[in-house]
């Protein structure tokens, strides 16, 4: 007997070493397969993670009328909840997010939430990853990233949306701001550069028109040999640009048309009951 236990005593030690050495793997894989849990507040790369509210998503997708005819570009995706509600509303989406583990979060979200076929989160950084042909683009960043942005947007093909949650651009004025709960979110559309002087035609009739443009908001100007008539209700919606303007006749002539690069045509109607085509080149 007390041969045995000194024999147990001697290999006791040989087996718990035995059995901890088999069991580390184990836990090892255990703590690997523990999945990744984000944390509200956790940092990023130029800004935390904070998920938007349901609600606020839900209008920010509205506000810029997102079908299935878009493609939509989060910036900073966070848990992919913005890409994913836009794939529901039928659009192809995609979400931008610097954090590795977060992607890979988001983009088994995106699986899970069945919507793989339209939406998928790409890892990288908004500020060095293409997003041009997006028809709109969602952002909750910062004040100071948004003005980061704003040129890299203002540089989209007109008509393009943008929406941020919470936060400006200055004094690029939204189109609609809407608020919830205490929430706000911001609404853009990408205007078109009309900058300067055009030449206009309207049948045989040629004018000189001038805008001053600042973002979406202009006003000018029309030759009427001597005189410069002022535009009237002069209105620029993406690349949907209307005005009207008093001829020598007193006619008022209500022009509407639409923007291609150095080029606008369109159609008028006079309050005589006259009516037109019309284009204008660039100068
Ligand atoms: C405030 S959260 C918004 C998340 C999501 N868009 C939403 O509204 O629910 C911002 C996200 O941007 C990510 N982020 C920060 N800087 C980034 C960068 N330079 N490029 C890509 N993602 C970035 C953060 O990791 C975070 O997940």
């Amino acid at each position: 007997m007390g041969a045995a236990i000194v024999r147990l005593n001697r290999i006791a030690p040989t087996l718990l070493a035995a059995a901890a050495f088999l069991l580390q793997p184990l836990t090892a894989v255990a703590q690997q397969q523990k999945p990744y849990e984000p944390q509200v507040g956790q940092a990023g790369k130029d800004v935390i993670w904070v998920p938007t509210p349901d609600e606020v998503v839900d209008r920010m997708l509205r506000m810029a009328q997102v079908t299935k005819d878009d493609l939509v570009y989060d910036l900073g995706a966070g848990n992919g909840k913005i890409a994913i509600a836009a794939a529901k509303l039928g659009a192809r989406a995609v979400g931008i997010e610097y954090n590795p583990d977060m992607a890979k979060h988001a983009q088994g979200n995106v699986v899970a939430a069945g919507v793989a076929d339209k939406a998928r989160i790409l890892q990288g950084d908004i500020f060095a990853t293409d997003f041009s042909q997006a028809t709109v683009v969602t952002m909750y960043l910062l004040p100071g990233l948004n003005m980061k942005l704003r040129p890299t947007l203002l540089s989209m093909k007109p008509g393009t949306r943008v929406v941020s949650h919470s936060f400006t651009m200055e004094d690029w004025e939204p189109d609609e701001i809407s608020s919830m709960d205490g929430r706000r979110a911001y609404f853009w559309v990408v205007p078109a550069n009309v900058n300067g002087g055009w030449a206009l035609e309207t049948g045989s009739e040629k004018n000189e028109l001038v805008f001053e443009q600042r973002f979406q908001k202009i006003e000018g100007a029309i030759g009427l040999g001597h005189t410069q008539g002022g535009l009237r209700d002069a209105r620029l919606h993406g690349f949907a640009i209307s005005f009207a303007w008093v001829d020598n006749n007193g006619v008022l002539r209500n022009f509407t048309g639409r923007v291609t690069g150095g080029r606008m045509e369109g159609s008028w109607k006079g309050d005589n009951g006259t009516e037109g085509r019309w284009t204008a080149t660039k100068k």
